[in-house]
């Protein structure tokens, strides 16, 4: 029996959305501790020579390694680009950010939006403060790119043909887009409209039309751009599909797939089936040989779900080390998903709690290895510090 036959028996009423969004009224406490101060740090061995990348991790190694790391940040193990996303709500993830600042080609904090059609770009989250702190880190051998993720909200059908149609739109959102890059000295920035726009109503070679024209005229002033594009849900119409992938190759340098949330609260089960994320990749650029696979930066999630009886919901780290701490039990792998889950006990019924483990995550970075991938990791703040060994 698999995970995801074992955890439909649960009962499900509760709706969620991932940790694509900020958490409501849950989100102090998540800037306590995540170990007792004994267990953190740098230590002298990576988790490798400690042996704890196992397809049988034990609750005790967990909870007494997993805030550690190997003391040497600037050593990287993966080949392909790493990108890491930040959250303001997730305040963590900008130190971690700096930390491992070795191991990332580049950061994208979640800062930007742009709602309601208006064409100013709402800026007030950027931290100049910590963008001069990670800058500091760059030097001769290494540096990062801080490409901020751009949020498009609340677009409505005739607020996106406005400026599909609307050249003056166009070039003032733009010019909005250039002037954030000059005055914080932005790399580029990764754009969060494709599954927006869509759902708005708009029509995919609208949506195509209309980032091909951004991305234009950010290029002319030598600015990168990624776009964020939803994971094939196995659907007849795709709402990416290989065809928009061709078409837009050439005028974005890569594209953040976003191969999580897999299942549901609705849909109990992995985050991030192995197999789902190879067949993603394996859906816009068939050929194994072609160089623009290097183009796709494949999602892993360093967040889990706890499923439980009422529902449940996405966890972070301190979260997922708390259940941790209580259960009892052998946490199980699921080879055909190729991740780690365990039965939480509780008092209204038992739950079952998807978290990556360093196995999981070496199997996912394997898998880019072989696709000729990079990836990108939502998001640094949700995860345990040595996982970073890892990349
Ligand atoms: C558009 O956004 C900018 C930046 O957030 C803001 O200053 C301005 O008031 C907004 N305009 C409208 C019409 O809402
Ligand atoms: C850059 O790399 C070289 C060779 O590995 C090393 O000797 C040097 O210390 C590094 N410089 C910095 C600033 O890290
Ligand atoms: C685990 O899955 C792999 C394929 O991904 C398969 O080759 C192997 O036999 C499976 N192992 C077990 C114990 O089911």
């Amino acid at each position: 029996m698999n995970a995801i036959t074992l955890i439909t028996i649960l009962c499900i009423t509760d709706l969620c959305c991932g940790t694509l969004l900020p958490p409501i009224g849950k989100n102090k406490k998540e800037k306590g501790k995540l170990h007792e101060k004994s267990y953190e740090g740098p230590v002298d061995q990576n988790v490798f020579e400690k042996n704890l990348v196992v397809e049988n991790p034990k609750q005790q190694d967990i909870l007494h390694e997993s805030g550690r790391y190997f003391q040497n940040t600037q050593h990287r193990r993966f080949k392909g680009d790493v990108l890491g996303y930040c959250t303001p709500w997730n305040r963590n993830g900008f130190e971690i950010a700096k930390k491992f600042h070795g191991k990332f080609a580049i950061v994208s904090p979640i800062w930007l939006t742009f709602s309601f059609g208006n064409t100013s770009i709402d800026h007030h989250s950027v931290q100049t403060k910590w963008i001069k702190e990670i800058r500091a880190n760059d030097n001769i051998n290494h540096t990062v790119k801080l490409m901020p993720r751009v949020l498009f909200e609340h677009w409505s059908i005739d607020d996106i043909n406005k400026i599909y149609f609307n050249m003056d739109s166009q070039t003032q959102l733009a010019v909005s887009l250039l002037e954030n890059a000059k005055i914080f000295h932005f790399d580029g920035y990764v754009l969060e409209i494709w599954n927006q726009f869509i759902f708005a109503g708009a029509h995919l070679p609208v949506v195509t039309s209309i980032v091909k024209s951004i991305t234009q005229r950010l290029k002319e002033f030598n600015l990168d751009v990624i776009l964020a594009i939803p994971p094939s849900r196995g659907t007849k119409v795709e709402i990416f599909s290989k065809q928009e992938f061709d078409e837009l190759a050439s005028y974005v340098n890569a594209f953040s797939l976003m191969t999580y949330d897999y299942s549901s609260i609705q849909r109990p089960g992995p985050n991030s089936p192995l197999d789902w994320s190879r067949q993603c990749v394996e859906l816009l650029v068939p050929e194994k040989n072609d160089p623009r696979r290097s183009q796709i930066l494949l999602g892993i999630n360093f967040y889990g779900y706890n499923y439980t009886p009422e529902g449940g919901r996405a966890i972070l780290a301190s979260e997922y080390l708390n259940i941790l701490k209580s259960f009892k039990g052998k946490i199980q792998w699921d080879n055909s998903s190729k991740e780690h889950f365990f039965e939480s006990k509780l008092t209204t019924g038992n739950g079952y709690v998807f978290y990556p483990t360093l196995y999981s995550i070496k199997a996912r970075l394997e898998l880019a290895n072989e696709l000729g991938t990079g990836i990108s990791i939502w998001e640094l703040g949700q995860g345990l510090n040595y996982f970073y060994d890892l990349l």
